[in-house]
């Protein structure tokens, strides 16, 4: 279950990627905008500011999510990004940090640009931490012996669960595109004793949170802990350093 409170802390921190992503759409009076995997729709809404002429359309799969848009007044709809067809108007397309979830969206982004109409553009964000310490030493106490049981069904993203720029460029490239690809790291400063686990409980710990009753994940969380304060040193100024490498391509069909 994705909780949108847990989501917005950081939400500067998240928000700024989905800004540098937008910034490369060119796209000048669009007639319909989608937003696949919207969240809590807070961003959303900025979608909505840039193009107010278009027909904004959002959905997400959890439907704590959509009911978090649709208080911001979006009219979301609870829906796998697996589903969505493009509507035949469907000038932009929008999916910043969600399709790190799906298994095999090459095949996904393929049919989008089968489906859309010639101008289109497909801009999208994922992930390219995987093998960050963060998620490393997640993965790693999943797979030990006093977890490895409990959490043998856990969607645990490996490292190729996305793939590079160049990847991306080549398959929207080859898909028939104009392609602008690239990957930011961004030195993210978080604060607080937990700095790091506090971040990953609201995304890449949600799985594992999914799974254990609340007295497990209390205990897999304590076990976690000291060993991401020892990857991720507390500053003597408070301040831990969070690096996030994201990896952007905009596509024009
Ligand atoms: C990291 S959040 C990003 C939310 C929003 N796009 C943003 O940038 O703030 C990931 C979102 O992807 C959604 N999601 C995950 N798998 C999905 C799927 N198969 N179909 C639709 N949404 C999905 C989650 O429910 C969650 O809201």
């Amino acid at each position: 279950m994705w909780d949108p409170e847990k989501y917005l802390d950081y939400a500067d921190l998240r928000a700024r990627p989905f800004y540098d992503l937008i910034a490369r759409i060119g796209a000048v009076a669009p007639r319909r905008v989608a937003d696949l995997g919207c969240g809590p729709g807070n961003l959303t809404v900025d979608l909505g500011k840039r193009w107010p002429s278009a027909t904004l359309e959002c959905s997400d799969s959890s439907p704590e999510m959509v009911a978090a848009a649709r208080s911001r007044g979006l009219d979301a709809a609870v829906l796998d990004v697996r589903d969505w067809t493009p509507a035949p108007d469907t000038d932009v397309v929008v999916s910043n940090a969600v399709l790190q979830w799906v298994p095999d969206h090459e095949s996904l982004l393929r049919r989008w640009v089968s489906e859309l109409p010639p101008g289109a553009f497909v801009a999208v964000q994922v992930p390219g931490n995987f093998d960050a310490p963060s998620h490393a030493l997640t993965r790693e106490l999943a797979a030990s012996p006093a977890w490895a049981s409990r959490l043998a069904d856990v969607m645990l993203r490996e490292d190729d669960a996305v793939s590079s720029p160049l990847g991306y460029a080549n398959l929207m490239a080859d898909a028939g595109c104009r392609v602008d690809a690239w990957e930011t790291t961004y030195v993210q400063p978080l604060r607080g004793p937990l700095a790091v686990l506090e971040w990953i409980t609201g995304t890449a710990l949600r799985p594992v949170r999914a799974a254990l009753p609340d007295e497990e994940w209390e205990r897999f969380r304590a076990e976690l802990a000291p060993r991401l304060a020892e990857a991720y040193p507390a500053r003597p100024d408070g301040t831990t350093w969070f690096e996030f490498r994201r990896v952007f391509f905009v596509a024009q069909v």
